[in-house]
């Protein structure tokens, strides 16, 4: 797939030191539209300055969109709520790699070549044995996605489109098995090969959960929680770790290299950590008398504390992901024995009391897709360090769909953004005898 190269039907004026010069305004699909700036500092030796990317489009895209103020989300043009409703995961990596949703025995195949490569070399095994027991698993992803590329790198061609739909197959593949992994190494047991009979989300619960010695029955509320949840996270167009990976990527590096780039900016609290940092919030908050004194430490200026999995850089407006989280959410919760749990009655309460704080309501801060998915993850009884690798497994199709697309793109070039200096100026270097002593 090619995409067009795009039109400038408006121009903008810049005028700096007597000199105009003309900008091209492109417009997309749909959302704001841009300004190219691409011959801005050979005309005036300017460079533009926007930390946070916060008006920067840094690449063009057909894959996802979304509208933040409307609350928006949409992978190749299909909402959100209807791909959560009515498709399966397996349905949407298809539409998110190849652009179409598949027919049946597209679909048929799709799966089949996915369970064809979900083993993983048992070289791989030893890499685990070299972490220590309690090494968080998103450290041990890092290594491990990262340890692929030693394993496909000579044999693979990126600029070849085959050898890069095989990549990516792996890629999808593999995440779960090398999930499990990271978690069955940290309680002890014995790694859970993976199953062709079950489905993604069957598989991800199997290898989590199940032991040789007892058989393992998957709930199929769970099965089905997992799925929405895959679906949900697969893609959101350029944020910091699709940034990374389309950044690493430009200068030829191996896509497993790429992921594993990705998964590390995945783990922060400000982006995927978020789901995990809200389970330490609410073990940290104790109890529903204390959330009046969380709330108030959220709105003080002085205090870092925020509430995690409240707010997001691009939605003012609902989490279209969390409107369908929050359902999932209240299906689990309706599960025997799961409304008296305290972590899960703290969560909606806090739910409810954020949402009616005028503070939050101001600031347009909702909940996001994360704290949702954290409670349910909980629910089901996943280690809280486990909750964001789960996020790199859904994502991992999103990653790897951009990195294709960025690949085929032909004004495709190595990233490689500027700055505005503000260190020293020019000095000539001083001898060791003549550095005065700094006084601490
Ligand atoms: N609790 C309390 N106040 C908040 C929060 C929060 N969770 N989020 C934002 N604010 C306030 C912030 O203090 C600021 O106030 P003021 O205008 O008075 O200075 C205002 O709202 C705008 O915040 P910002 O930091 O400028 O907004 P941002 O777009 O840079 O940050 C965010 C977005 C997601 C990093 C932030 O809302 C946050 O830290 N949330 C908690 C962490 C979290 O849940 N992250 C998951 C994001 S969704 C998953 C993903 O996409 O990876």
């Amino acid at each position: 797939m090619t995409m067009v190269a795009p039109q400038a039907p408006h121009v903008a004026q810049l005028s700096y030191q007597g000199k105009t010069i003309d900008l091209p305004v492109y417009f997309g699909t749909d959302g704001p539209g841009v300004l190219d700036l691409q011959g801005l500092y050979r005309e005036t030796g300017l460079f533009t300055f926007d930390p946070g990317f916060t008006s920067t489009a840094s690449c063009r895209s057909e894959i996802t969109y979304i509208d933040g103020d409307k609350g928006i989300l949409l992978y190749r043009g299909y909402p959100i709520q209807q791909l959560a409703e009515k498709s399966d995961f397996m349905e949407v990596a298809y539409l998110l790699l190849y652009g179409e949703l598949p027919t049946s025995s597209q679909k048929g195949e799709f799966v089949q070549s996915v369970h064809k490569h979900t083993l993983v070399h048992e070289q791989i095994s030893a890499f685990y044995r070299g972490f220590r027991r309690d090494a968080h698993p998103m450290a041990i992803m890092v290594g491990v996605v990262g340890a692929l590329s030693s394993f496909y790198h000579d044999s693979l061609d990126i600029h070849d489109t085959a050898q890069r739909q095989i990549a990516a197959l792996r890629l999808i593949a593999k995440m779960p098995t090398l999930a499990g992994m990271a978690y069955k190494y940290s309680i002890g047991q014995p790694f859970v090969y993976p199953q062709s009979h079950l489905s993604y989300a069957e598989n991800m619960l199997n290898m989590l959960f199940s032991t040789p010695t007892a058989p393992y029955d998957i709930n199929p509320v769970w099965a089905k929680a997992i799925d929405r949840i895959l679906i949900l996270h697969a893609d959101h167009e350029q944020n910091a770790s699709t940034s990374t990976i389309r950044l690493a990527g430009s200068s030829g590096a191996n896509p497993f290299a790429c992921i594993a780039a990705g998964i590390a900016a995945l783990w922060g609290p400000a982006h995927g950590g978020a789901n995990e940092a809200v389970l330490g919030m609410l073990t940290e908050i104790g109890h529903v008398g204390r959330i009046p004194e969380f709330i108030k430490r959220a709105k003080d200026k002085e205090d870092p504390f925020r509430l995690m999995g409240f707010g997001h850089r691009v939605y003012k407006n609902y989490d279209p992901r969390a409107f369908v989280l929050r359902e999932t959410c209240h299906e689990i919760m309706g599960e025997s024995g799961m409304k008296d749990n305290p972590t899960l009655q703290l969560a909606m309460e806090l739910e409810r009391v954020a949402l009616a704080d005028d503070y939050f309501i101001e600031k347009k801060l909702y909940p996001n897709v994360d704290f949702y998915s954290g409670i349910i993850f909980r629910a089901m009884g996943i280690p809280v360090s486990m909750f964001t690798v789960l996020f790199a497994i859904a994502r991992t199709v999103g990653w790897i769909s951009q990195w294709k697309e960025m690949m085929a793109d032909p004004m495709q070039k190595i990233g490689r953004p500027r700055q505005l200096y503000v260190g020293q100026g020019y000095r000539d270097f001083i001898p060791m005898e003549k550095r005065l002593e700094e006084k601490t």
